[in-house]
C-alpha cells in the first residue's frame, strides 16, 4: 500500500477564519485559493479543510445538513473544484473533514426520522424509549434541578401531559448535559453525544453505512485525496445502550467510544472505500490509549492510517520535558511496529500551542520555534494548524460577547446558573476555550489583520493585543521587542519553512526510527532519529517503489552524503539549561528500544555533528544549493549557517566542552560522538539544535 503520507506535512485550514474573499466577514474557498501560493511556499503537502458541507453552523460545520452541497458562506461547488485544481496543480493534496458520527438535526434524514416512529428513516438515528429509572446502585438525579448527573440516569424533562420517564441511560454529552433529548412528537429520546442539534447516526443500520460510503466515494471522485474522520471512535455504540459503570468513568463515555462495533465498521469502510481508492485517513479518537490506538492503525487490521490522540495536550505540566518524552516514547513503542502516528500540538479545538506549551508573553518567538522543531523532527506525520507558523497566541478575549463557540456559550450559561463567579468562568476561558484558536488568520497589520476588508466585520473579532503578529511582519523580518526588552517574535515563519525543507531533504527525519536520549531530564527533550532500513534512502527508484511523495523523488540521482542519524536537543523551558549529553547515556541500551548498531557498540565515530542551530540560517554561497536558507555543502551535509557553526563549536569545545569525569566516557573508552570531546552544553531558553550525521 502506498504510504506517501509518511513523507507529508499536513496543514489545517479552518476556512471560516482563514481568508474572506467576498466581504461577508467569513473565510471562504476564494480566500483559500488566494493563499495557495503561500501554502506551497511554506512547503506543506496536504491541506486539511475543516467541514465545508452545508450546515446551520450550530457547531461551525460539524453539524451537516447536506453532505453533497457546499456551505454557501464558503462558496459554491465550482469554487471547491477550483480549490482542488489549484492545490493539485501545485502538488498539494486535499483532506476533507468527514463528519459521520452525527448530522445536523436539520438534515432531511433527521427531519424524516423524527416525523414518526414508523418512518423508514427512523432507524437511521438512535432512538430509545423513556426508561423506568436508574438501575440498582445508581443515584437518582433530577434533571431539572441538577442539570447534569454523574451518577445515574437523569429524570426526563417535565412536560405537561407527557410521561418522559427517565433518560434511556446515564451517558453524558461532550458539550454538557446528558446525551439524550426528548422528542415530544414521538415520545422517545434521541442520542446526541455532542449538542442536541447533532443527533448521532445509527451505524448499526446497513443503509446508513452504505450512504456514508457513497458520500465518501462521491467526494473522492471530486478530487478529495484524504479524510480526517471526525469523532470516528464513537460511530459504533452497543445496541442495548447499557449504563456506563458509575462512578468509574464520570462522563460515561467509555461505552460509546472505541467499541468493537466501531472497528468492524471501519474495516468495512476500509474495504469498500479507503483501500480501493487509496486515500489517506486520519481518525479523531480522543481518549485512546497506545494499546487501543493500535487497533485502529495496525496495518494488518486495515482500518485507518493514523489517529489523533490527545494525552500530550492534556498534560498537567506541559513544560515537563520528561513527561512529554515519556508520552512520545510510549506511543512510539506502541505504534512503531507496523503502524504510524500523527503529531500535532494544536487544532481548532485546542488552545494555541505557543500559549499552552510555550511562553507567549516573553519568549513567544523562541518557544514557538522550539515547538515547531519538536513537531517537525518527530516520528509521525506532522499536522500544523493555521497561524502556528507565525506563532499566534490565544485570543484571550476578556468579554463573553466576543465568544462564538456553542461549547463556550453553554459553559458560561451553566456556570452562571450554578452560581459560579463569572470572572472565574472567564478566567478559565482564557486558557481553555476553543475560540482561542478560531480567530481570523493574521495576514497583515491592516485593520482586521488582512483577513477581511477594513469596513467588514469579521465573524469573530481579531484579538487586538495580537495585531502586530502577522504574516506581513514575519515576511518583512520585523523583530518584536516584548516589554522588558526580551525579543518576542520574528523568524518563526522562515523557521517553519526551513524545518519543513529539512524534513523533506532528509529521510532520517521522516522515516527514521526514534530513540529518546536521557528521557528523565525534566527540562531538555533529546532524541535520536536513525535510519535502520537502508531502503529508506533518497534513492529515487526505491522511493517510487515505496510510493513516496514527489519531493523525495525529485532528484535524478541518489544524494551523496545521505544522513542516517539525527540528534535533536530542545530546551523545553524558558530558562537556561545546562545539558550534559553523556556518551554513557547514548550507549545505554535501555534508553533505546532499538538502538542503532553504532550506539549499541559505542562506535559512533561516524556520527559527525555537522549542522548547528538553525535559528539564523546562513546564506547559500556561490554554487551552494538553497534549501530554505540552509546550506548543504558538497557532500550534502548541511552547515547551519554562521550561528550554527558557532553554536556547534560552543557546544563541543571551549569552557563547557570538556569531559568532566570518566563517567563521560563510554565503555570502550572512546568518545562516542566522533573525535569531538565535549558533551556539555549550555542551552539558552527554548534553544533547539538539530544535528545530522
Ligand atoms: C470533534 C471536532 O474537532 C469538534 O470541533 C466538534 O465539535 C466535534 N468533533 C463534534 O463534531
Amino acid at each position: 500500500m502506498s504510504d506517501w503520507f509518511k513523507d507529508s506535512v499536513v496543514y489545517q485550514i479552518y476556512t471560516r477564519s482563514f481568508k474572506d474573499s467576498n466581504r461577508d466577514g467569513i473565510g471562504d474557498f476564494g480566500g483559500v485559493i488566494e493563499k495557495l501560493d503561500y501554502l506551497k511556499d511554506l512547503g506543506v503537502d496536504v491541506l486539511w479543510l475543516s467541514p465545508f458541507c452545508d450546515s446551520p453552523n450550530d457547531d461551525n460545520g460539524y453539524d451537516i445538513s447536506d453532505y453533497l452541497t457546499i456551505m454557501p458562506e464558503f462558496g459554491t461547488m465550482d469554487d471547491f473544484d477550483a480549490l482542488v485544481r489549484g492545490a493539485h496543480s501545485r502538488g498539494m493534496k486535499i483532506m476533507m473533514d468527514l463528519v459521520m458520527n452525527h448530522t445536523s438535526d436539520e438534515h432531511p434524514w433527521f427531519l424524516e426520522s423524527r416525523s414518526s416512529r414508523n418512518n423508514p428513516k427512523r432507524d437511521w438515528y438512535i432512538w430509545a424509549q423513556p426508561s423506568q429509572g436508574p438501575g440498582e446502585g445508581f443515584e437518582e438525579i433530577d434533571f431539572d434541578q441538577a442539570g447534569r448527573g454523574y451518577a445515574g440516569r437523569a429524570r426526563g424533562p417535565r412536560l405537561s401531559g407527557v410521561d418522559t420517564g427517565f433518560l434511556p441511560n446515564n451517558w453524558d454529552s461532550y458539550f454538557g448535559g446528558k446525551a439524550w433529548e426528548f422528542d415530544p412528537q414521538t415520545g422517545e429520546y434521541y442520542c446526541h453525544i455532542f449538542s442536541k442539534k447533532q443527533p448521532d447516526l445509527n451505524w448499526a443500520n446497513p443503509e446508513v453505512r452504505e450512504e456514508m460510503f457513497r458520500i465518501a466515494h462521491w467526494w473522492i471522485d471530486r478530487g478529495v485525496d484524504a479524510f480526517r474522520l471526525d469523532a470516528v471512535h464513537h460511530i459504533g455504540k452497543p445496541e442495548d445502550w447499557p449504563d456506563a459503570p458509575v462512578p468509574k468513568e464520570p462522563w460515561g463515555f467509555c461505552l460509546y467510544k472505541n467499541t468493537p462495533e466501531t472497528h468492524a465498521y471501519l474495516q468495512e469502510m476500509n474495504r469498500r472505500v479507503f483501500q480501493p481508492r487509496a486515500v489517506l485517513t486520519v481518525g479523531e479518537t480522543g481518549g485512546t490509549t497506545p494499546e487501543s490506538a493500535r487497533l485502529y492503525v495496525d496495518s494488518d487490521r486495515n482500518e485507518l492510517d493514523m489517529i489523533f490522540h490527545f494525552a500530550h495536550v492534556h498534560m498537567e505540566n506541559p513544560n515537563d520535558a520528561s513527561a512529554l518524552t515519556g508520552l512520545m516514547s510510549q506511543w512510539y513503542a506502541a505504534l512503531k511496529p507496523g503502524a504510524w502516528d500523527a503529531q500535532f500540538f494544536s487544532n481548532h479545538d485546542l488552545p494555541r500551542q505557543v500559549s499552552s506549551f510555550g511562553d507567549d508573553r516573553w519568549l513567544r518567538g523562541k518557544s514557538a520555534k522550539a515547538i515547531a522543531a519538536l513537531l517537525l523532527t518527530s516520528w509521525g506525520t506532522p499536522f500544523m494548524y493555521q497561524g502556528e507558523e507565525i506563532g499566534l497566541p490565544n485570543a484571550y478575549f476578556p468579554d463573553i460577547g466576543d465568544y462564538r463557540d456553542i461549547h463556550a456559550l453553554r459553559g458560561y450559561r451553566e456556570g452562571l446558573v450554578s452560581g459560579e463567579d463569572p470572572e472565574l468562568v472567564m478566567a478559565v476561558f482564557q486558557t481553555r476555550n476553543r475560540d482561542n484558536s478560531r480567530t481570523p488568520m493574521q495576514w497583515s497589520g491592516e485593520a482586521n489583520a488582512g483577513f477581511c476588508e477594513a469596513d467588514v466585520q469579521p465573524w469573530i473579532p481579531v484579538p487586538q493585543q495580537n495585531r502586530h503578529i502577522n504574516v506581513g511582519a514575519e515576511l518583512a523580518g520585523r523583530v518584536e521587542y516584548a516589554p522588558g526588552g526580551s525579543i518576542g517574535g520574528a523568524g518563526i515563519l522562515s523557521w517553519y519553512r526551513d524545518l519543513i525543507a529539512l524534513r523533506k531533504r532528509y529521510s532520517v527525519l521522516r522515516r527514521g526510527a526514534y530513540a529518546p536520549v536521557n528521557p528523565n531530564h525534566s527540562r531538555v527533550i533529546c532524541y535520536l532519529r536513525y535510519l535502520e532500513d537502508p531502503a529508506f534512502t533518497e534513492d529515487p527508484a526505491r522511493s517510487k517503489e515505496l510510493g513516496h511523495s514527489s519531493p523525495v523523488q525529485s532528484e535524478d540521482q541518489p544524494r551523496a552524503g545521505e544522513k542516517t542519524l539525527a540528534l535533536v536537543i530542545i530546551n523545553w523551558t524558558g530558562t537556561q539549561a545546562d545539558y550534559h549529553l553523556s556518551p554513557r547515556l547514548l550507549s545505554q541500551a535501555e534508553y533505546l528500544d532499538t538502538p542503532p548498531e553504532a550506539v549499541k557498540d559505542g562506535s559512533l565515530s561516524g556520527f559527525s555533528l555537522e549542522a548547528g542551530n538553525y535559528a539564523v540560517p546562513g546564506t547559500p554561497g556561490p554554487g551552494e544549493e538553497s534549501l530554505g536558507g540552509l546550506c548543504p555543502d558538497e557532500s550534502g551535509a548541511i552547515q547551519g549557517g554562521t550561528t550554527g557553526v558557532a553554536d556547534f563549536a560552543a557546544a563541543l569545545g571551549g569552557d563547557s566542552g570538556e569531559f568532566d569525569s570518566d563517567d563521560d566516557l563510554p565503555e570502550t573508552g572512546r568518545p562516542v560522538l566522533g573525535s569531538a570531546p565535549a558533551k556539555k552544553m549550555r542551552l539558552r531558553p527554548w534553544e533547539c539544535r538539530v544535528y545530522l550525521g
